[in-house]
């Protein structure tokens, strides 16, 4: 309780807020575990305050569906506690049989279901029980939960391998069908599941049910919905149905409206409320022989009846006041005044309770009657409790010879009573908190689970993209391997290359006359040292310019035909003589030989100038 006021009103606003939003009610579950699982989402969200939770829940419509999941737990399995369903189908459910005639129809409630998991362990339990053609003709079970992405997974029907894992090996064969990694519960079964949603605390329960199982849920919620469910839930059962809960659910509590047929696996059965029948006392003398040699004994029977503790008042068959012992006066206010009266003249006989007519009937029925749990206020704020029996008394030929009303005093044993209701109220929410606390560490389990799971396909992931590197590395070193290779025999041309440009350089250096080299479109290649001589131009002023446009003494213009005809003819080779000025400024006579630059393969690339000049004497 304590826990509940310390949460606060902050926290009532987020219940509020889903009550009045998205018309889920969760005011009834227990405050402690279901703030622990809200902070939780809280928390994965990374919101600290609940007022700012609110603003999430309001901004983000995603965000219900995902508190929704981790609220509500659904933890299940197939034949989940095992112990518990195996006297389900050795005892109970041969019993429920047997309770029937075979042509009756059965019907299950599975609330709770979560994924479906425990309304398919029924189907199976039956359809081994009959046989699964009476299965299909005379069971309906009804499988219902709050949840609808739960009952979605439950209406598919289909489980991985670890699900079934649970489900003896011979039931696989013969309930599921594989596919690949999934197990699909049998189709033609299948169809006498009903699934719906119902919200056990605000919606109407399914009536007339032969067997109730509610597990695993009623434990997440304060006492108060749980009674208010139970009432559901002993209205929803057939007279004599069976109710099966989970291990943490005891109903010690409620032993007024549910019997325990086997406390241990919590099955219990409907109580039809049952006036308990006490026999009747005869009024039988002890063995005559013995006792009227007791001397005294009347009046030793008087002393005894008058001072017994217990308050008793004994009328005639007629109904006149025949005896009051001392603690009937005591309690009553009655004294030997009142003998010979009328039972009906007395206040005592219809307060606390109308006895009047618990009389007529003891003794037209000739049994005893009990009246448990009768509340009478003696006096401002001194309430007693009273359990009466009035018993018939009767001859050894069943005549009637009056009755007897005896009060007992029961406030004592009723506050032990009470004190021990609570005790038990107490353990069972202990031990129920204890379970949803479990299954709440179930579900952080499977979560860690999976994120492990996800560690590990990443990291296989991550395995594979590294040897995928290695394998590219290794691709990528021979590749390199062979660009080096190439490199190097490049490198190697290149000396050569560089050993034949010294050599034609050294050649072109040596030859003392002008040699000028142009290309096909008449642009200077190579200009050699005789040529820089005579025109006073550098190799590097020289090469890449047109040939026409040197700006030099020789008259160019004049060559252009003889250049352009030894570009045009491979065989074309002419010399001519033509006046000039050297880099000196002197007059010379030039002779220029002009041919065909020719490739070995007898192609022209360009051509070649040969020239020398010489000064006038
Ligand atoms: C722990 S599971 C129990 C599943 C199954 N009965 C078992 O014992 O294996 C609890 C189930 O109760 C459902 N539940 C919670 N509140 C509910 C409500 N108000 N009405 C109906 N079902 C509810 C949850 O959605 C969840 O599926």
């Amino acid at each position: 309780m304590s826990n509940e006021l310390e949460l606060g009103s902050e926290f009532e606003a987020v219940l509020l807020y889903l009550k009045e939003s998205r018309g889920f009610d969760f005011t009834g579950y227990k405050r402690t575990s279901l703030a622990r699982r809200v902070r939780r989402r809280m928390a994965q969200v990374g919101i600290d305050a609940y007022s700012e939770y609110v603003d999430h829940l309001q901004v983000d419509p995603e965000e219900f569906n995902a508190l929704f999941n981790t609220i509500l737990i659904n933890v299940t399995g197939f034949f989940r506690d095992p112990e518990a369903w195996d006297v389900l189908r050795s005892d109970l459910v041969p019993a429920l049989l047997a309770e029937r005639s075979p042509e009756d129809q059965i019907r299950i409630w599975s609330a709770g279901c979560a994924s479906g998991e425990e309304a398919y362990t029924l189907a199976m339990v039956f359809a081994e029980a009959i046989g699964p053609d009476r299965f299909r003709q005379r069971v309906k079970i009804y499988a219902t939960d709050v949840d609808e992405e739960a009952l979605a997974q439950a209406r598919h029907a289909a489980y991985p391998e670890s699900a079934v894992e649970k489900v003896p090996p011979d039931m696989v064969g013969t309930y599921f069908e594989r596919q690949g990694n999934q197990y699909t519960f049998r189709k033609d079964l299948r169809r006498s599941v009903i699934f719906g949603r119902n919200d056990l605390v605000q919606d109407a329960p399914i009536s007339r049910i032969d067997l109730l199982v509610c597990r695993n849920t009623l434990m997440y919620f304060n006492a108060e919905t749980q009674s208010k469910i139970l009432g559901r839930l002993h209205f929803a059962l057939a007279p004599r149905g069976l109710l099966f809960l989970g291990k943490a659910e005891m109903l010690l509590s409620h032993s007024r409206i549910f019997d325990p047929v086997d406390l241990k696996r919590r099955v219990f059965r409907k109580t039809t409320a049952a006036t308990v029948g006490l026999g009747h006392f005869a009024a039988q003398s002890f063995a005559h022989e013995r006792t009227t040699e007791i001397r005294g004994l009347a009046q030793l029977r008087d002393h005894a009846f008058s001072a017994s503790p217990v308050a008793q008042v004994v009328v005639t068959g007629e109904d006149v006041v025949a005896l009051v012992n001392q603690q009937a006066e005591l309690v009553f206010g009655l004294s030997n005044r009142d003998l010979g009266r009328p039972l009906r003249d007395l206040e005592v006989s219809y307060r606390p309770v109308e006895l009047r007519a618990y009389v007529e009937q003891a003794k037209v029925e000739r049994r005893g009657i009990r009246i448990k749990d009768v509340e009478w206020q003696r006096g401002p704020g001194e309430a007693i409790w009273l359990e009466i029996h009035v018993n018939p008394l009767v001859d050894g030929d069943n005549g009637l010879l009056g009755v007897s009303i005896v009060f007992h005093d029961v406030t004592a044993a009723r506050a032990l009573l009470d004190e021990l209701a609570h005790a038990n109220r107490q353990l069972e929410s202990a031990y129920e908190e204890l379970q949803s606390t479990n299954e709440e560490l179930e579900t952080t389990n499977e979560e860690l689970q999976s994120t492990v799971e996800e560690l590990e396909t990443t990291n296989e992931e991550l395995q594979s993209t590294n040897e995928e590197l290695e394998t590219m590395n290794e691709e990528l070193q021979s590749t390199n391997d062979e660009l080096q290779a190439i490199n190097d025999a490049l490198r190697e041309r290149s000396v050569e290359l560089d050993e034949v440009n010294d050599f034609l350089e050294s050649v072109l250096t040596s030859i003392r006359s002008g040699v000028v080299v142009v290309d096909g479109e008449m642009r200077v290649v190579a200009w050699n040292f005789g040529a820089e001589d005579l025109w006073g131009l550098r190799q590097d002023e020289a090469v890449g310019q047109h040939l026409l446009n040197l700006d030099i003494g020789m008259p160019v213009a004049e060559l252009r035909p003889t250049v352009r005809a030894a570009l045009q003819d491979l065989h074309f080779a002419e010399t001519k003589t033509m006046a000039a000025v050297n880099r000196r400024g002197k007059r010379i006579s030039l002779r220029v030989h002009c041919g065909p630059l020719r490739t070995p393969g007898g192609e022209i690339r360009g051509g070649i100038l040969l020239m020398e000049g010489t000064e006038p004497a």
